[in-house]
């Protein structure tokens, strides 16, 4: 028995007992997607007794649904294995209807059409600026780029120097790789203090600040009242947390992937109108997402008694991987949608769906466009062991690059 296991409770039937810890399996590292696929093996549900024990749902419907059902599995505790009194971010850690008055202040403020209107260009001109400072003909893609234009984009929307960037990288580098708790919360600590320091700034005089963020969060409405301190410190939280890391992550497989699939990338340069239906087909073969919900209640569910406070694994590796929803869920097709985007549940579902989604679809189709045209003959540098880090988000930890 692994050493994070527990104690199985009483109400899980032991046919549904089967290790999987999300965190730290070695063959997460090794071979992340034959091993998340192997998870079509096993039952619908199952229960892991790893960290701490929670369930594990193997179909993308269901996962769909653990999203989604708030009334059955509640955001309110997203991690597993549980934290005693987590940080409540906006919106995230919140069930509607409280999720349903904060949640409109992402739609309809911080990411509307006004607020990204400067998002396709500044995307761009960012892609270009870090493609110029490569090195001739080779990079480590995810210190020279996938970790830094994110954080660009995060300090423009902020209204902030571009000069924070290398300590926003260390901090979201801690947040989510920390190997220690200490490093965590030096993460967490570095961007709180940051983040405080900002809002004091731009409160002193809210009419100076040019970013989209401030200032949407300044209009934005609470049943007819403006956001508090605490509120407007929780939603950025939330921004750096959950924009930053994620963007990342998913840059580091795509681009492994067009390293490594000539044919596919041709295919891409050739046509780059077809990118927006291709990068689907990405999203879907690389998720990144192991999310938390907690059964609200004790009930059933497909045959499955679940008890009140039992944390419940929803993957969009996982669900990407279902081969029941994508046939030969392992290779990348771009057809796989005829001329269509698939559908495809990489940003979640339901009401907590991803806001963010347009703003990560604009960098990763612009990173295409801009870098697969630029590196022709792109491929790993020889010799390269590239080394997958599973967690909250998977992504490589190192992805050294040669072209020409
Ligand atoms: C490829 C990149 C990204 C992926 C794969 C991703 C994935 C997800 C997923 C799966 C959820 C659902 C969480 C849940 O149900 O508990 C989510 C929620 C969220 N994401 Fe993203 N995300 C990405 C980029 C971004 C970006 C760029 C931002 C903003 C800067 C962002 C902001 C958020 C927020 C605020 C939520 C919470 C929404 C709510 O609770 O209503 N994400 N994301």
């Amino acid at each position: 028995m692994p050493a994070s296991a527990t104690a199985v409770p009483a109400h899980v039937p032991p046919e549904r007992v089967i290790h999987f810890d999300f965190r730290n399996d070695a063959e997460l590292r090794r071979d992340p997607w034959g091993y998340i696929a192997r998870m079509n093996d096993r039952p619908d549900i199952f229960f892991s007794p790893d960290l701490g024990g929670y369930w594990v749902v193997t179909r993308s419907e269901l996962i769909a649904e653990v999203f989604s059902r708030h009334d059955l599995f509640t955001a309110t505790s997203l991690a597993i294995p549980k934290i005693e009194n987590p940080m409540k971010l906006i919106p995230n850690s919140f069930d509607p209807p409280q999720h349903t008055a904060y949640r409109k202040i992402f739609t309809q403020n911080l990411f509307s059409p006004r607020a990204l209107r400067t998002l396709e260009r500044d995307s761009r001109a960012h892609t270009r600026a870090l493609l110029t400072g490569f090195q001739a003909k080779r990079c480590e893609f995810v210190a020279d780029f996938a970790a830094k234009l994110p954080v660009e984009i995060f300090l423009l929307m902020m209204g902030c120097d571009l000069a924070h960037r290398d300590d926003c990288i260390i901090w979201v580098r801690d947040i989510f790789r920390g190997r220690t708790l200490e490093e965590t919360t030096r993460g967490f600590a570095g961007a709180d203090r940051f983040i405080r320091e900002w809002l004091a700034e731009q409160l002193a005089d809210v009419a100076a600040n040019s970013g989209s963020m401030f200032q949407a969060m300044v209009n934005a409405r609470i049943d007819g009242r403006t956001l508090t301190f605490d509120e407007m410190h929780s939603i950025t939280m939330m921004l750096f947390a959950g924009g930053l890391d994620t963007v990342t992550s998913q840059m580091t497989h795509i681009m492994k992937f067009m390293a490594e699939n000539p044919h596919h990338r041709q295919m891409l340069i050739d046509d780059p109108k077809f990118i927006p239906i291709a990068l689907e087909e990405l999203l879907r073969r690389f998720g990144i997402s192991n999310i938390g919900r907690m059964a609200a209640k004790d009930f059933e569910y497909h045959g499955i008694q679940f008890k009140a406070g039992d944390p419940v694994l929803a993957s969009t590796p996982i669900s990407g991987l279902d081969a029941r929803a994508f046939p030969d869920p392992l290779s990348v097709d771009f057809g796989r949608g005829g001329h269509s985007r698939i559908k495809h549940g990489g940003f979640g579902a339901g009401p907590h769906l991803c806001p963010g989604a347009f703003l990560a679809r604009t960098q990763l189709r612009v990173m295409l466009e801009e870098l697969l045209p630029a590196m022709p003959g792109l491929r790993p540098a020889p010799g390269a062991a590239i080394e997958t880090l599973p967690g909250a988000t998977i992504m490589l930890a190192a992805l050294p690059l040669e072209w020409g």
